[in-house]
């Protein structure tokens, strides 16, 4: 594995969304070290960028100015999650959408890492306030929230706890621009989060469309004959 200028990053979780977090960064130049409770996506998770990382190579989509070569060499795997938060700058939690999980996982982080560290949450709709409640480094942590993929999609929430740092969200808001994301800053928690509660809305009036545009046909004649034969 390649030593970063950049800084090292530490994900989480290595599924849908840690991987693609992992291949931005790397295309950012940062080190990257994958984390996962289940050495098997460890290594799922290695070959599966490594496959799109060419594929995008040969479409001409591949992100950053390093080679495909020279961003893979930049992310490792790490079975072990005290080896791994060492000397990292920003560690972005992946692991499933359960509340307990998550407290659980930000507890054992809080009680390794040191003052430095940004400690940031993918969760979709967990609220700050409960995730990080009691955290001794509470004023490190913070929610940044992709859209799926975000590889593709540069759409990034960046949602602080009530006691979160402002450094803490101008470092995150940073590092985001940095890995060409493009974060949106929310200043307080509201339940569902912002982006989930328009795309919600727009979801629910595409449904209306669809509902409308089906009464509309049904009630034409001529679609009515058709259908009936
Ligand atoms: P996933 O199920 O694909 O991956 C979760 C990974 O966490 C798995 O590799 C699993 O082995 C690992 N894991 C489970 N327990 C662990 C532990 N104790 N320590 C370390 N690793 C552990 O989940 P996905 O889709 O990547 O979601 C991750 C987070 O991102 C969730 O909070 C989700 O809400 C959020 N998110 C997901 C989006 C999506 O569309 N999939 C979009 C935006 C955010």
């Amino acid at each position: 594995m390649a030593s970063s200028a950049a800084g090292c990053v530490v994900i989480v979780g290595s599924g849908v969304i840690g991987r693609s977090w992992a291949m931005l960064f790397a295309s950012g130049g940062f080190q990257v070290k994958l984390y996962d409770i289940e050495q098997q996506q460890i290594r799922n998770a290695l070959e599966n960028i490594r496959k799109e990382m060419k594929l995008l190579e040969q479409a001409g989509s591949l992100k950053g100015s390093l080679s495909v070569e020279e961003q893979l060499s930049l992310i490792s795997g790490c079975p072990n999650i005290q080896e791994a938060v060492e000397g990292a700058m920003h560690i972005q939690e992946c692991v499933p959408e359960d509340l307990e999980l998550k407290k659980k996982i930000f507890a054992q982080l809080d009680s390794i890492i040191d003052d430095r560290v940004i400690l940031s949450s993918s969760t979709s709709c967990l609220m700050p306030s409960k995730l990080f409640a009691g955290l001794v480094h509470v004023k490190q942590c913070i929610v940044a929230h992709p859209v799926n993929p975000p590889y593709y999609i540069p759409l990034v929430e960046l949602v602080p706890h009530p006691e979160t740092a402002p450094t803490t969200v101008d470092r995150t808001h940073a590092l985001m621009k940095k890995i060409g994301q493009c974060p949106m800053r929310v200043q307080k928690e509201v339940a569902g989060f912002v982006l989930n509660r328009l795309q919600y809305a727009i979801i629910s009036e595409a449904w209306r469309l669809v509902e409308r545009l089906r009464w509309t046909c049904w009630c034409n004649p001529f679609f009515l004959a058709a259908a009936l034969g």
